[in-house]
């Protein structure tokens, strides 16, 4: 369960027109038995909640003798003359889970909606409640979300609310789902790329595209190391390897291509550049890393989520692979060979044969890689 869940469709919910006459307004709310009810505009767009007692504050100011003195202007009356507009305030679909805590504090459903303040639902408390007691059995009564609770208690145990469903996984799904958004806006982008290469050098520069998404567990893990609480918004200023796409070429010069290509997009956001090729890791490691920030529009909001992006080629891959397994192993073998040693020097004799290979292919297909700035 996370937040987007919570969301009680407009459809679902019970609103009213901001142009509904005060009468007709009055007999809804007679009829239906609301106590508060959302106001929208004919364009959809959020306007503020009516309360019984707002109907009950406007109907008391006119005695029946002035009801039937005034009966033009008490019947032009609308529903949206008699909203208070800074009550119940919404909030936009892409705010945190911790906002729509916040604000149920106060309100007994928070009205949801978009970046152009269009209505699109409901979260209730009961609904936010739930979710917490479900989660981790903190609070399992309503008596904490009361109205009557004294304001300081109530802001400690909202704390400590807050606290859990901050150590709650669930709500990664919410934000997971733009990362998943960025990554596959970068593939096709790669994907698209390989096609117009393909043309230029007739032959088939992208050997693979694999992408992933960092798991809730391993983002949790990350965090802890870096020594941060892993609050949704201390995990998007933090992370920038949530969402991973790695491309793997057939030459050397198509990963400076492809790279190229990729971060001379005017609507990306170049945030780092790593050349592992140009100065390999001490332990041998080569691959490009960029860092892309995609623009992503999700429920009515945009935002610019980072993908990291790493370009090697298959020989680059292939070591990478062997060279992770040795993390879960001892570095000596039982002979004692050093087998960090031994990939260093694989590393080496790779990219030395890689380079042979680029010069060879250059020789064979007149591919000119001038304007790509391969080190090797
Ligand atoms: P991380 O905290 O691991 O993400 O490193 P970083 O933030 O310093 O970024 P960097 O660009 O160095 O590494 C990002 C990713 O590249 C890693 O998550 C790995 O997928 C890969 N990588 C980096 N260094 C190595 C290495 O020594 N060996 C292997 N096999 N992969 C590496
Ligand atoms: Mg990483």
């Amino acid at each position: 369960m996370n937040a987007f869940k919570l969301i009680i469709d407009k459809s679902k919910v019970k609103f009213l027109y901001d142009n509904t006459k005060f009468e007709k307004g009055l007999e809804e709310f007679q009829n239906g038995g609301f106590s508060a009810v959302p106001v929208i505009r004919k364009d959809g767009t959020y306007l503020g909640t009516v309360c019984d007692k707002d109907f009950l504050k406007t109907y008391s100011k006119m005695n029946e003798a002035d009801r039937k003195r005034k009966r033009t202007e008490f019947r032009n009356l609308t529903v949206g003359d008699i909203i208070r507009p800074d009550w119940n305030p919404a909030i936009n679909v892409s705010k945190d889970i911790n906002d729509v805590l916040l604000l149920s504090m106060q309100q007994n459903f928070v009205p949801v909606v978009d970046d152009m303040n269009v209505f699109i639902g409901i979260i209730t408390r009961r609904d936010i409640i739930k979710l917490l007691s479900e989660k981790n059995g903190v609070l399992a009564s309503d008596s904490v979300w009361n109205n009557t609770t004294e304001d300081k208690d109530a802001a400690r145990k909202m704390e400590i609310a807050i606290n859990q469903l901050q150590k709650n996984v669930e709500p990664y799904e919410i934000f997971s789902k733009m990362y998943e958004a960025a990554m596959k806006e970068i593939c096709i982008r790669i994907e698209t790329i390989n096609e117009m290469l393909k043309i230029k050098y007739n032959r088939e520069p992208l050997n693979q595209i694999v992408h992933r998404i960092k798991s809730a567990q391993s983002v949790l893990g990350k965090m802890s190391k870096k020594k941060l609480s892993a609050t949704v918004d201390n995990i998007q200023e933090n992370l920038y390897d949530i969402a991973g796409v790695r491309v793997i070429c057939s030459y050397l010069s198509d990963v400076y291509e492809f790279a190229r290509y990729l971060q001379e997009q005017s609507d990306l956001r170049l945030i780092k550049r790593k050349d592992y090729i140009a100065n390999p890791k001490s332990n041998g490691y080569r691959s490009l890393h960029l860092i892309v920030e995609v623009p992503i529009n999700y429920i009515g909001a945009m935002k610019m989520i980072p993908v990291e992006v790493q370009f090697r080629t298959e020989p680059m891959d292939y070591w990478a692979s062997l060279e992770h397994d040795l993390k879960y192993k001892p570095t000596h073998n039982s002979k004692g060979i050093d087998i960090s040693a031994q990939l260093l020097e694989c590393s080496k004799e790779l990219a030395d044969t890689e380079s042979k290979m680029q010069d060879l292919a250059e020789l064979i297909m007149g591919m000119d890689t001038n304007d790509t700035d391969v080190f090797y």
